[in-house]
């Protein structure tokens, strides 16, 4: 099975793009919103990071969610894509002054800290500007997810977060502080994470966290326990929306909330990720010694994915329905990492065939680059091409 696309609009747009399915898009958010619904103070921020394409924002603004940025660059774009500063959660290992003005200055909801140092300069910089700012304290679980280890970031080994062994005495400063108001807490263990498992271990750890808090009758408003759940790269067709149903039931039913206290998720893949194709083209197929390539116009500069992490993206010739060839699918750029897929079958590729890269949604278009002085990849929503 293959994603259905606008082909004729596609054979006249220059390539490589994204193409972005607003409907499957709206339809996900739909469902995060159903799903939410059924419980007291769920609150799902929109990770900028995995995509910053306004028109996107736009529309998950306009579904309700609030947004997790993690520099004032993503601030900027939230705000300008229309969400409330009190929509705005801001986390980041090293949050420049300038970016905590930013954030003091347009009043967003809460600051994720992530050391002594850092509440120390947001305590300085709120006092000079005359305001209080909220905090939540990012805690390193010392959890392990099942996932890449490069995106991997609640061990204890990762940069991220404060010690658990340190929490006391952290959450006991900022108490003292008067420019900033402690909240709560805030976790993330990692990102394309299947294995609800995962989660349970973190809910755990939480209530153990929480346990140890209220011994020192410290009582906190609000728990915030980052992304990171996966998408289903290889049926991108048979499983366009992610089992928000499960993921957010497994929080439900493991994790201790006291009463009043809200609860906060960061999504970002398994937001954007299924709705959007990197449209590519073929240039030429050469015949190596020992195999074919599909040489495309699209690179690692585009979707870098496969390259960094050695990701898995299903890759559809949508321009003919021709028997199966096996071919490694390869980009431009002067690296040997710049494959997209090898030893993957398609069906027959020619010059000038379209080609699909699914689900590059999160994590594609915001991480291109100009290497070899390339263009950036435009982006392009499904209104923009019937
Ligand atoms: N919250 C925090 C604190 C994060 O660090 C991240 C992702 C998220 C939320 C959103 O996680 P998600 O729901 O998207 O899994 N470039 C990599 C992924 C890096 C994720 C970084 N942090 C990739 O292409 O797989």
């Amino acid at each position: 099975m293959k994603g259905v696309f606008p082909i004729k609009t596609f054979e006249t747009t220059d390539t490589p793009f994204y193409y972005y399915d607003t409907d499957l898009l709206r339809k996900t958010l739909r469902a995060i919103i159903d799903e939410i619904g059924k419980y007291e103070n769920y609150n799902v921020h929109y990770a900028v990071k995995a995509n910053a394409n306004p028109k996107l924002l736009n529309i998950i603004c306009q579904a309700g969610l609030g947004v997790d940025c993690v520099s004032g660059g993503e601030i900027m774009a939230a705000l300008n894509a229309g969400f409330s500063p009190d929509k705005i959660v801001f986390a980041g290992v090293g949050k420049s002054d300038k970016e905590i003005k930013l954030g003091l200055d347009k009043g967003i909801y809460c600051f994720n800290v992530e050391s002594i140092p850092e509440l120390e300069v947001i305590n300085q910089l709120a006092e000079q500007c005359g305001k209080v700012a909220s905090i939540a304290l990012r805690i390193n679980p010392n959890v392990s997810a099942h996932t890449h280890a490069n995106i991997t970031t609640g061990l204890a080994e990762n940069k991220f977060g404060i010690a658990m062994s340190d929490m006391d005495d952290v959450i006991a400063k900022a108490l003292a502080m008067k420019n900033v108001k402690f909240m709560g807490l805030h976790f993330h263990i990692g990102s394309q994470i299947l294995d609800m498992g995962d989660f349970v271990a973190l809910c755990n750890r939480i209530n153990d966290l929480q346990a140890q808090l209220e011994t020192h009758h410290i009582k906190i408003d609000l728990i915030n326990v980052g992304g990171g759940l996966g998408i289903d790269y290889n049926h991108p067709n048979r499983v366009p929306i992610p089992d928000f149903k499960s993921y957010f039931e497994t929080y439900a039913k493991h994790l201790k909330l006291r009463k009043g206290q809200s609860l906060h998720f960061e999504l970002g893949r398994s937001v954007v990720g299924q709705c959007g194709s990197l449209i590519t083209k073929v240039l030429y197929v050469k015949q190596g010694s020992f195999k074919k390539f599909a040489i495309v116009d699209a690179g690692m500069t585009d979707l870098i994915r496969p390259a960094l992490y050695q990701a898995y993206h299903k890759i559809e010739n949508i321009s003919n329905d021709e028997s199966l060839e096996t071919y490694d699918v390869v980009g431009p750029i002067c690296e040997s990492s710049d494959v997209f897929a090898k030893a993957i079958d398609l069906n027959e590729c020619h010059r000038g065939d379209l080609i699909a890269i699914r689900s590059a949604g999160a994590y594609g278009e915001i991480m291109a680059s100009q290497y070899n002085c390339r263009p950036l990849p435009k982006g392009y929503i499904k209104e923009e091409m019937i």
